[in-house]
C-alpha cells in the first residue's frame, strides 16, 4: 500500500507539532502526516489516529503504534463524529489535520470503483459498513436526483445528458461496473464538439467525483467537522473550555477541489472575523512545482490553518 503525503513540509511547518502536544489526525489513511507529527510530538505526546476505512487505520496503527515514547489512541469514525469520541475519551488536541477525500491506496483498489480506469464494481464507499454504495445509487435514484448529484458535486454542465442516459441504459441492463458506467457517461458526452470532455479529463471525471462524494456524503461530514471547529473556537475565545480542542489549538485542511474548500475557506474567514482564530497560513498554500512533478495528486491540494484565538496561538 502506497500513499505520499501531500504538503507535508506545509503541514509541519505551520501546524508546529511540538513534544508532548496531542495531534488529532481526522484521515490517518496510512499515516504518512502522522508519522512525521510523531517524531515531532515525541516524548510525551499523544497521536489520535482516526479513519473510517478500517485497512487504512490497521496500516497505520501498524506502523505508528505504540513506542512508549508517544500515547497512540486509534478511533474508527467519521470524523463527523470524532469530536464527540475525543470529548467521551477525554481528549483535547493542540493540532488537528483533516486530509480530505480518498487515499492513493483506496483509488488504486479495483474492489473499491473508486476508479473508472481500472474494472471493478460500483462500490466507492470509503467506510464499508455504510449502506449505499454508487452502483445502488445508479439502479435506483430517480433521472432528477442523477441529474442533481452530477450537477452539484461533479460540476458537470452535461448533467441533464447523462442522468437521461444512465437512466435509458439502466432499462436495458444493469450499469454495476466501472468501466460500464464510465462507458455509458463517455455516450452521452459524445458530440463533435465536447471532444474528449471539457478542460481535455476524461467525460466520466466528473461524474465519478460527484457519486462518490454523495455515497460518502463528503460534503455533509465536512459541515460538521467544520461546525465542531467553530462551536469549541467559539467557547474558547467565550473564555470557556473545548469540548475536544484545546486552547491555541492549529487547525488544518487540505483540500482537493473547489466544493470542500470554499466551506473551509468560510468557515474560517468567519472564525478570524469573529476574533476566535487567527489564518496562519495567511490564505491557502499549494504545492511547489517540484511536488507536483514528484506527485501528480498533489496539483489541485490546498492547505489553510488557523490557530485558534484571536492574538496569539
Ligand atoms: C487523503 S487520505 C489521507 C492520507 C494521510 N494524510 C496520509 O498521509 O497517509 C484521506 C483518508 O481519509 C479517509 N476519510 C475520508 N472521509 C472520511 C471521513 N468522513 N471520516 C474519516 N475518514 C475519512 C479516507 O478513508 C482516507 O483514508
Amino acid at each position: 500500500m502506497r500513499h505520499i503525503p501531500v504538503l507535508l513540509e506545509e503541514v509541519m511547518r505551520w501546524l508546529a507539532p511540538h513534544p508532548g502536544q496531542v495531534y488529532a489526525d481526522c484521515t490517518t489513511g496510512l499515516g504518512g502526516h502522522a508519522a512525521r507529527v510523531r517524531d515531532a510530538v515525541s516524548p510525551g505526546g499523544t497521536l489520535v489516529l482516526n479513519d473510517v476505512d478500517p485497512g487504512n487505520l490497521a496500516h497505520a496503527k501498524a506502523s505508528l503504534g505504540d513506542r512508549g515514547d508517544v500515547r497512540v489512541v486509534v478511533i474508527r469514525s467519521n470524523f463527523a463524529s470524532l469530536p464527540r469520541e475525543m470529548a467521551r475519551a477525554g481528549i483535547k488536541a493542540d493540532m488537528v489535520l483533516a486530509d480530505l477525500g480518498f487515499a492513493s491506496s483506496q483509488m488504486d483498489d479495483a474492489a473499491r470503483g473508486l476508479s473508472f480506469m481500472r474494472e471493478g464494481p460500483l462500490d466507492m464507499r470509503l467506510d464499508p459498513s455504510l449502506p449505499i454504495t454508487a452502483g445502488d445509487l445508479i439502479a435506483s435514484a430517480s433521472e432528477a436526483e442523477l441529474e442533481r448529484i452530477i450537477r452539484e458535486f461533479g460540476e458537470d454542465p452535461m448533467a441533464r445528458r447523462i442522468a437521461r442516459k444512465i437512466v435509458r441504459e439502466r432499462d436495458a441492463g444493469p450499469i454495476s461496473t466501472t468501466a460500464r458506467l464510465a462507458e455509458v457517461v463517455r455516450s452521452a458526452c459524445a458530440s463533435p464538439n465536447r471532444g474528449a470532455g471539457s478542460g481535455g479529463i476524461h467525460p466520466a471525471t466528473r461524474t465519478f467525483q460527484a457519486l462518490r462524494i454523495a455515497v460518502n456524503d463528503e460534503l455533509g461530514c465536512l459541515d460538521a467537522l467544520l461546525h465542531a471547529v467553530t462551536v469549541d473556537a467559539k467557547s474558547i475565545a467565550a473564555g470557556q473550555s473545548g469540548m475536544w480542542l484545546a486552547e491555541g489549538a492549529r487547525v488544518g485542511f487540505i483540500t482537493f477541489h473547489s466544493l470542500e474548500d470554499r466551506p473551509v475557506k468560510r468557515a474560517f474567514r468567519g472564525l478570524v472575523d469573529a476574533g476566535a482564530a487567527r489564518d496562519v497560513t495567511d490564505g491557502a498554500l499549494v504545492p511547489t512545482q517540484a511536488e507536483i512533478e514528484a506527485n501528480p495528486r498533489a496539483r489541485s491540494a490546498k492547505l489553510r490553518v488557523i490557530a485558534l484565538g484571536g492574538r496569539g496561538g
